[in-house]
């Protein structure tokens, strides 16, 4: 077994910026990923994050813009946190050698994005994320931090309320293992493996979650789930906002510029739920372009895109077959960003003393309902570096609990199981399903019949998961048993944001009810807190949102 004081599982941006703290205090913290550190998706983040820097900007104004962006379901007293601590967390990332592109007085660049009144998105060409993450990287090897990388943590281990591990199985030798602990933190991602077109790496299938409600931590706000009004048409990938910061149109079959109709001041840079949902309906309405909507960026002409979106340029022509500076690039919304996760604190404590999250695996929560662009990468260094120092602060006082090893061999069986089962459905098949179902019934546009019908199709696909089979049988690098577990896992995460999202009925932010179209704060100012049940079901809960200043508005852009 192996052990060591904290174990920070996911190599993203907010366990490296966690890891920096902890290792800069000395203290015994390793990395545990399922992939290699460079690869985590934090790298595909491309457009910004956001600070107020410039001198007509202030933080109090990008905080009110996230609590109107959140539509007033966001903790205010998160909210304030996460925008007053922005400026100082990014030019800490300068220090530690994150480059940024810049003014001509030497000054960090700053972008408009969407559903914020200033530019304020810092960003290096299209390829932030890249940038923060290797920046990032770069830091934790200084410090000569452990990387224990491709292994899958399947469970947490705990003793009478406190934990003490995790298990993990080695992806690469095909054993499992105990990794013993005082505190554990899950810097894990999201899910947006649930639904078929999406911007996620196929990584990101919701494990963190899946594992933590398993061990009896509350996951917070699941039904709220993020649309990227700009992913390519035939694959999903991301198309940054950054581009519509740059000045792209959108444009519908008719060459028009359909925003002027649905958020007349903001236009393209009204925020995510209000973009998707506008394009939706154009698509919807028979104004779309084969299933999709125009990104136009062709006036900004080949230098600017060359300049500040070489990236997506590319992306486009590898996989689109469309050259951005001659032709406007089919995009459609797709799934981006989990807005719920684990309910933390402000320091990434969860209800199990020990565990901790941080990153887009959290609910802290400061998304609310609908994330504005460049929140994402922000809310990654400002409470993955809070929870770090916390981390350190709490093992000081704490000894390790008792490491029970059968919670290791428990899920050593389900893997042989799976791997000996005879079983006729292949996870892939069944992942496929869920995936074009969720979409479907539980997307953009939302009503009560056809989520309803989602959640048949999702106890139908747990029925048939008993019966997954693999077709590797071997030890080493068997992704396939890899993806059957993962598979169980978006299935979990898919249900509960589908019985969420049947339960709020009230429009709110990303949560749009064709079945009740308006903002409910009476009934609804509140969160949803799912646990499971002993049976295996979902329960539901709720908890006050914290309003500190700004009391809930009529939200237009
Ligand atoms: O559009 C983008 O560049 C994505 C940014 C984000 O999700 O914050």
């Amino acid at each position: 077994m192996l052990k060591h004081d904290v174990v920070i599982v996911g190599a993203g941006l907010a366990g490296l910026r966690a890891c920096i703290e902890l290792r800069k205090r000395g203290v015994d913290a390793v990395i545990v990923s399922k992939v290699y550190p460079t690869r985590s998706h934090s790298g595909a983040a491309q457009g910004g994050v956001n600070a107020a820097f410039d001198e007509n900007d202030s933080w109090e104004s990008h905080f009110f813009d996230t609590v109107k962006g959140s539509d007033y379901i966001g903790d205010q007293d998160a909210i304030e946190i996460l925008t007053s601590e922005a400026p100082a967390n990014i030019l800490e990332l300068q220090k530690m050698g994150v480059v940024f592109n810049r003014n001509d007085d030497g000054g960090i660049a700053q972008r408009p994005f969407g559903g914020q009144s200033f530019p304020r998105s810092c960003y290096y060409a299209d390829a932030v994320g890249h940038m923060m993450l290797h920046g990032l990287f770069d830091n934790v090897l200084k410090y000569d931090t452990k990387i224990i990388y491709e292994y899958f943590v399947t469970s947490l281990v705990v003793d009478n309320g406190k934990i003490s591990g995790v298990a993990a199985y080695d992806i690469k030798e095909g054993k499992f293992h105990g990794i013993a602990a005082k505190a554990v933190l899950f810097a894990t991602g999201g899910y947006g493996q649930v639904y078929s077109s999406n911007t996620n790496a196929l990584i990101n299938t919701g494990d963190g979650m899946s594992v933590a409600i398993k061990a009896g931590v509350p996951l917070m706000d699941m039904e709220f789930v993020q649309f990227h009004p700009t992913t390519l048409k035939s694959t999903g990938i991301l198309v940054t906002e950054g581009a519509r910061g740059e000045g792209a149109y959108l444009l519908n079959s008719l060459g028009v510029r359909f925003m002027s109709k649905y958020a007349p001041k903001a236009m393209e840079l009204a925020p995510r739920d209000v973009v998707a949902r506008a394009e939706q309906t154009e698509i919807n309405e028979g104004r779309g372009v084969d299933g999709a909507i125009l990104l136009d960026v062709r006036h900004l002409g080949k230098e600017k895109i060359m300049e500040k979106l070489p990236q997506i340029m590319q992306l486009s022509i590898d996989f689109e077959g469309v050259n951005p500076i001659y032709e406007p690039i089919p995009i459609r919304p797709g799934a981006h960003y989990s807005m719920g996760g684990i309910k933390t604190d402000n320091n990434g404590r969860t209800v199990l003393e020990g565990f901790y999250s941080a990153g887009e695996s959290a609910c802290v929560s400061v998304h609310g309902a609908n994330r504005l662009g460049g929140n994402s990468l922000l809310d990654t260094i400002v409470f993955g570096r809070r929870a770090g120092i916390d981390i350190a602060d709490y093992i000081k006082n704490v000894d390790f609990s008792k490491f029970d090893e059968s919670t290791v061999k428990r899920d050593e069986e389900i893997f042989e199981n799976i791997k000996k089962s005879a079983g006729k459905e292949r996870h892939g098949l069944l992942k496929t399903e869920l995936q074009e179902d969720m979409r479907k019934n539980v997307g953009v546009f939302r009503e009560e019949s056809l989520m309803k019908k989602a959640i048949e199709k999702i106890e139908e696909l747990k029925e048939r998961a008993k019966n997954v089979g693999v077709d590797d049988k071997s030890h080493l690098f068997n992704t396939d048993i890899i993806e059957a577990f993962e598979f169980k896992n978006i299935l979990l995460i898919a249900e509960i944001i589908a019985k969420g999202a049947v339960m709020r009925q009230e429009s709110r932010g990303a949560h749009y009810r064709n079945d009740f179209p308006e903002r409910d704060d009476e009934k609804w100012l509140k969160h949803t807190i799912a646990k499971l049940n002993s049976k295996g079901g979902i329960d539901f809960d709720f908890s006050p949102v914290k309003i500190t200043k700004f009391k809930p508005q009529p939200r237009t852009y």
